[in-house]
């Protein structure tokens, strides 16, 4: 079988790939996971920039490791007032420096489309690590990773999605993967105010995956395989009384997961704030550390595909 090309690609958004490739990554990754020493030298001599402008715990430390692991090293920075953006610098400047002294840039900003930006400019690849509320593709394939290695397939499973679904990034890409996975349903559950944006219900309608929009999670809890839930992102809220008028609205606690299928699991792209109860870590249902776990292989395979190749180690 042959794939379409992974190496010397962008990953701007997780509607760029095909299921097959998606595929091909989820198989690197589990090779990964059975044998990460044969990874060791991948990225020798490679140098991979992690231009961070917005904070960043997961994310950052789990690229750090991953290149790390490969053999490869990193430079970068986390956070704009570290460098010369402070003084003025624009993003084009500070990504064709980085381009002159990197392989790879991963980047993450505030403003929507930056990455893409970044990508037009920059002769190396770049690796869209959030893009303001718009784009978290590596999330997202960690995401489907997740479920992937757990059920195996998804036409049988029907996906619940709760929280922030207009101003998350994470939960966008991840409704963007189901569009490539064709599970049996998906519900979006979330506030009124917090529904998924019109180019989202686009994407969603074009792909034919069947989907409902709710307001409350007891009605549809009984029917779920995967509770999805993501946090309120506070900061991207233009209206600070808008905030306060949704938040707190949901919280997994043991009462929800007591309607919950007795398989089912609880994923969160983390950081939690108050949307899941510490009671339920220590229930069968808490897949987030699981699914946090998974970032390393999945963005190794990731950053091995894109600046290696496809071919097989020696
Ligand atoms: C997400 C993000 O930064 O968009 N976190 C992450 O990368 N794991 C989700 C969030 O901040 O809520």
């Amino acid at each position: 079988m042959s794939f379409p090309r992974w190496r010397g690609r962008d990953v701007i958004s997780i509607l760029d790939f095909t299921r097959e490739e998606l595929d091909r990554l989820f198989n690197e990754a589990l090779e990964v996971e059975r044998d990460p020493s044969r990874y060791s030298s991948t990225l020798e001599g490679r140098i991979v920039a992690l231009a961070f402008f917005e904070p960043s715990t997961r994310t950052l430390l789990s690229f750090d490791t991953a290149v790390k692991r490969l053999g490869g090293q990193t430079i970068g920075f986390a956070s704009q007032e570290a460098l010369s953006i402070s003084k003025g610098e624009n993003l084009a400047d500070t990504i064709r420096m980085l381009d002159v002294y990197a392989d790879c840039i991963v980047i993450r900003h505030p403003c929507e489309g930056s990455s893409k930006f970044a990508a037009e400019i920059a002769r190396s690849p770049v690796i869209n690590a959030g893009d303001g509320s718009q784009h978290h593709p590596t999330q997202a394939m960690i995401d489907l990773y997740t479920i992937w290695r757990r059920f195996g397939s998804f036409s049988n499973l029907t996906i619940g999605v709760i929280g922030d679904l207009r101003y998350g990034r994470a939960a966008t890409s991840f409704i963007f993967g189901l569009t490539i996975y064709r599970p049996r349903k998906l519900y979006l559950i979330s506030p009124q105010m917090l529904r998924v944006r019109e180019e989202v219900l686009d994407v969603l309608k074009k792909s034919g995956v069947k989907f409902e929009e709710a307001e409350s999670l007891e009605e549809v809890a009984s029917e779920l395989d995967v509770l999805y839930v993501t946090r309120i992102q506070k900061e991207r809220f233009p209206d600070p009384s808008e905030y306060e008028a949704v938040k707190g609205s949901y919280r997994i606690d043991s009462k929800v997961i007591r309607s919950l299928k007795e398989h089912a699991i609880i994923m969160h792209p983390l950081p939690r704030v108050d949307e899941i109860s510490f009671e339920v870590d220590s229930s069968r249902h808490a897949f987030y550390f699981v699914q946090a776990s998974y970032g390393i292989p999945v963005r190794m395979a990731l950053l091995k595909l894109v600046l290696v190749g496809e071919a097989g180690l020696e």
